[in-house]
């Protein structure tokens, strides 16, 4: 595995690559989560391109950017196991030369759930994610489900800009109990922790209500509140019902895939998690086809 840390070094590189090239990007501190991304790009390409860039833009002031986990060697050797022939690790200044003034703003699907409570983060998500295809000219990059908005900001970008790569998703990896893999668990204390699984109960109720004939937004809704606030470390955020391609509000009873998603506060750290409903959507095939495709 070949380790670079400029982008001139990484043109480099990438020059001498040929044939499918996958990419995933990550802000490191490895999990289950990560490795079945890079492991599906692994099997889908014939050289596997992997960055590890904490990216100040996308934390707002207050935020977790200080403190965020950072494990880069263990990172490295993780990936090493994982098959990635080559990893971009850049320095926050060579990614944001002095005198930076461009940024990608995705418009609407950035605005409503995550983008309410975190107005400038998918401007900085889509600017670095629009400077890692730039650098690293994948033929089909790799993104969970976990982050289904940003999903849906990056397919709309690549849409809208004509940026020359397919988009694969992959489904939430989960703890035993359900919990999603997160960087941001490590935060959790060993209460909290427990209390953490309550949001996988919360999507199940409301899968189990949808599989018995359920079909009305708001009682799906009411479904998954109930069960998040038997909890009394929860703190809800939003529970929300959308349209899977254009993150529309979803309010009258319907049989089209929706999306289920929440943010709910437990302790420090705020965990999101999601599904499509029908549960039986959630896997690589649907999921790419479905989230942020219109
Ligand atoms: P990060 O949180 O490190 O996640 C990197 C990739 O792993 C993202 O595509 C994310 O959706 C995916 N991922 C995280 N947890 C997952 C889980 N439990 N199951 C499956 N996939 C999971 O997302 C980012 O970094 C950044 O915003 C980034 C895209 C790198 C831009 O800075």
């Amino acid at each position: 595995m070949q380790v670079v840390e400029t982008p001139e070094a990484l043109r480099a590189v990438r020059r001498r690559l040929a044939g499918y090239i996958g990419a995933v990007y990550t802000m490191g501190a490895l999990h289950e989560g990560h490795l079945s991304l890079l492991n599906t790009a692994r099997e889908e390409n014939d050289a596997l391109i992997a960055s590890i860039f904490i990216n100040p833009t996308q934390f707002a002031p207050g935020e977790d950017y200080a403190n965020y986990p950072r494990t880069l060697e263990r990172d490295l050797e993780l990936m090493d196991r994982a098959g990635v022939d080559v990893v971009f690790t850049p320095s926050p200044q060579d990614m944001y030369l002095p005198f930076h003034q461009t940024s990608v703003i995705v418009d609407e699907v950035s605005q409503g759930l995550e983008g309410a409570s975190r107005p400038n983060h998918f401007r900085g998500v889509a600017t670095v994610v629009a400077k890692l295809f730039n650098l690293t000219q994948p033929t089909t990059a790799y993104f969970g489900q976990k982050d289904a908005q940003q999903v849906v900001v990056i397919r709309r970008m690549v849409r809208d800009l004509n940026i020359p790569v397919e988009i694969a998703v992959c489904p939430t990896v989960r703890e035993p109990d359900g919990l999603a893999m997160s960087s941001r668990n490590a935060y959790l204390k060993p209460d909290e922790r427990k209390a953490a699984a309550s949001l996988y109960r919360a999507l199940k109720a409301a899968a189990d209500a949808y599989d018995h004939g359920e079909r009305d937004p708001s009682v799906l809704r009411m479904i998954a509140c109930e069960e998040l606030y038997r909890e009394p470390l929860a703190i809800v955020d939003y529970v929300a019902v959308n349209h899977p391609h254009t993150l529309y509000g979803v309010h009258e009873p319907t049989d089209e895939p929706i999306l289920l998603s929440m943010a709910v506060k437990i302790g420090a750290p705020r965990l999101l998690d999601n599904c499509l409903l029908p549960y039986s959507l959630n896997n690589r095939e649907h999921l790419t086809e479905i989230l942020g495709v219109v």
